[in-house]
């Protein structure tokens, strides 16, 4: 990333935490848990029994990849994968192997803010998937959109896998869903994860695992503050508390303050303080049923081709295409 963007990204991040934690009710925003040990934690995160997102949605890959192949493939062109969040690719490799071993012609467009992840996947892919032509790139997903804006020479398929969606409010979501439509062409396609409704209690121990992996990536954002902006939270003082409100489909974290006390955070000259049992929001994880995701589509001005779920049918992959 250049030094213009770090700059970028820094002088957002003591915005964002001072608009944040001067409000009433306090938040902070979930993108700023994810630095070196946030994307670790989170990797362990997918790895944990009780969160069943990344499973689902591996096996859905799996079991339909004939079927998804055929639909993104373009004989004549060939096509473009570009994949927003790749992260490690993990699932994505599903495809990717499924699409190498059937001779489709595609180019494999990775994007994630993190350059560290885009150089790990590409070696990683070097090594195990050689043939697959890889090309990623490193950026904000808006920044990236609007260089795609001149992508469009063949058929292309945007993938956002692990319904990173939800962790927008849904006039966001509207929002980001109309950029990805804005730079479609009418042969393109939309490939997006969200997990759906369920049992509340299912939801409830995804994000309040009995190891303490969820507390300790959301506690990063505290953890973040004091060794980037030199702040003196302790972090001890907070806990980790999930709500899921089932009429919503909404799940929601905090941190709660577990006694007052004061705190500062020098790099943005802030002093606040802390009533017991007060609370910071950290996060939401929004849960979809296909009436949700079909107004979410219509807003947009997307419409929705077909989809696709697992055996238990916790989690469906959309695939969108412009109205
Ligand atoms: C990245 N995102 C879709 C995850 C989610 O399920 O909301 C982040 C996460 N937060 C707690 N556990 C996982």
């Amino acid at each position: 990333m250049s030094i213009k963007n770090t700059q970028k990204i820094e002088a957002s991040f003591k915005n964002d935490v001072h608009q944040g934690l001067t409000s009433f009710p306090k938040y902070l925003y979930s993108k700023y848990i994810y630095d070196k040990k946030g994307d670790k934690l989170f990797q362990d995160i997918m790895n944990l029994p009780e969160y069943y997102l990344t499973n689902c949605e591996f096996d859905i890959l799996s079991l339909h990849a004939t079927e998804i192949a055929e639909l993104f493939s373009n004989i004549q062109t060939g096509f473009d994968l570009i994949e927003l969040g790749a992260g490690d690719g993990k699932k994505t490799k599903v495809i990717l192997s499924h699409l190498t071993e059937n001779n489709f012609d595609y180019v494999y467009k990775p994007i994630d803010i993190s350059q560290n992840a885009i150089d790990s996947l590409t070696n990683n892919l070097a090594e195990e998937l050689p043939q697959v032509t890889v090309d990623g790139e490193t950026g904000t997903y808006f920044e990236v959109l609007e260089r795609l804006q001149k992508y469009n020479a063949r058929k292309k398929v945007l993938m956002v896998l692990g319904s990173n969606i939800g962790n927008l409010l849904h006039p966001q979501a509207i929002d980001f869903l109309t950029k990805l439509k804005d730079i479609m062409s009418s042969e393109d396609l939309l490939f997006m994860g969200f997990d759906q409704k369920k049992h509340p209690q299912t939801i409830l121990d995804a994000y309040n695992d009995t190891t303490g992996v969820t507390a300790a990536f959301n506690k990063n954002l505290l953890h973040r503050i004091n060794s980037e902006l030199e702040g003196d939270f302790n972090v001890d003082n907070f806990k980790h508390w999930e709500v899921y409100d089932p009429e919503s489909g909404t799940a929601k974290s905090f941190l709660v303050a577990t006694e007052a006390m004061e705190v500062s955070v020098k790099a943005i000259d802030l002093h606040i303080n802390f009533d017991a049992w007060e609370t910071i929001h950290t996060e939401i994880s929004q849960k979809y049923d296909d009436k949700t995701v079909q107004w979410l589509a219509d807003s947009a001005g997307l419409t929705i081709e077909t989809s696709f779920e697992d055996e238990k049918g916790y989690y469906k992959d959309y695939v969108f295409r412009r109205k």
